[in-house]
């Protein structure tokens, strides 16, 4: 049913504690007025920091929308809380977030599965401080070196020269957990939208910096998103599969964005699968739902019509 919680008391979780808090905030903001302008009048923003959530569970809302990005707010953690509390939230559920977020099981699933992800292979964090203390290792370049759990590009570099090899170590040694050293592609920027398994569109993204860094992604204007991807049809369909099946391999749920890189021989190769994807007014996702007619704040409802407790899908 459409407005299934126009009178109750619905939260938007936002803010925390990640890196990609700042996104967060903007994404709350954006479901905030959305839900204002469609007339929910017992909208509750609560910064998901300890203190809120604290308070969160001393008066659960009748549902969650979820704005987080990152961290514990992507990662299934505020996810499990919500679980206890029965508090029905947007998105994928606690296993699905905890496998996506993780870069190196999620393209364990994919391998496992036979679906195009480069190489790859992680160092755990006494490794990285080891080889950074013995600096004549020989580096495998070209590479992308980037944090295992993190996102929005934080920590993320693309390693053409040697030289550069131990400078990204340092760079993603800043954000928590692991470091993945990933095969570097060549070519094609594309990232696919999925509501609740269907393709809602391709979008190429052709950055004017050296890769889609985090100022390519939040303030550099030059950015060039073209909406439909200039791909040819038989391209977009097996891309769609591709990430549909990635989906289904992660266990995921609602809205996600998939990003990917094309080769020079226009071959698919998949990065990662978002479970919080960016939700502001200029977001993807949300350029991807107005490109086939549904403005903003339908789209804010549409998500939150199917908040959902993975207790309810498994025992329901
Ligand atoms: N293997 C790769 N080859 C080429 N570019 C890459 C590769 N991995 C990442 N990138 C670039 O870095 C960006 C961020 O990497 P991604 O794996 O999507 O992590 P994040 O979670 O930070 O978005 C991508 O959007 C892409 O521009
Ligand atoms: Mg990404």
């Amino acid at each position: 049913m459409v407005g299934t919680w126009r009178s109750s008391r619905v939260a938007v979780l936002y803010g925390g504690v990640s890196d990609e808090r700042e996104v967060s905030i903007k994404t709350g903001e954006a479901f905030h007025f959305a839900l204002l302008s469609l007339g929910y009048k017992k909208v509750e923003m609560v910064d998901a920091t300890g203190e809120g959530l604290l308070k969160l569970a001393s008066n659960p809302p009748d549902v969650a929308l979820l704005a987080l990005h990152g961290g514990l707010g992507e990662n299934g953690s505020v996810q499990g809380m919500l679980e206890c509390l029965k508090v029905p939230y947007t998105g994928s559920g606690v296993h699905g977030c905890a496998t996506a977020m993780n870069k190196d099981t999620a393209k364990s699933l994919f391998r496992m599965a036979g679906l195009p992800t480069p190489d790859w292979q992680v160092l755990d964090r006494a490794r990285v401080e080891q080889i950074l203390s013995q600096p004549d290792i020989d580096a495998q370049v070209p590479c992308v070196v980037k944090p295992v759990t993190s996102g929005s590009s934080v920590g993320v570099t693309l390693v053409r020269e040697a030289d550069q090899y131990y400078g990204a170590l340092e760079a993603a040694m800043r954000c928590p957990g692991p470091v993945m050293i990933e095969a570097l592609i060549e070519g094609r920027e594309l990232t696919v939208g999925l509501m609740d398994g269907q393709v809602m569109g391709i979008i190429e993204i052709a950055p004017d910096r050296n890769f889609y860094d985090y100022k390519a992604k939040y303030q550099d204007p030059k950015t060039n998103y073209l909406m439909p991807a200039p791909i040819p049809d038989r391209l977009q369909q097996e891309i769609g599969r591709l990430v549909q099946e990635a989906n289904r391999v992660l266990g995921c749920r609602g809205v996600v964005r998939a990003d990917l890189m094309l080769d020079a021989e226009d071959r698919p190769w998949l990065l990662e699968v978002n479970t919080t994807p960016g939700m502001t007014e200029t977001s993807l996702v949300p350029k991807l739902a107005r490109g086939s007619g549904i403005e903003f704040e339908q789209f804010t409802e549409m998500m939150l019509d199917n908040a959902r407790l993975d207790a309810d899908l498994q025992y329901g």
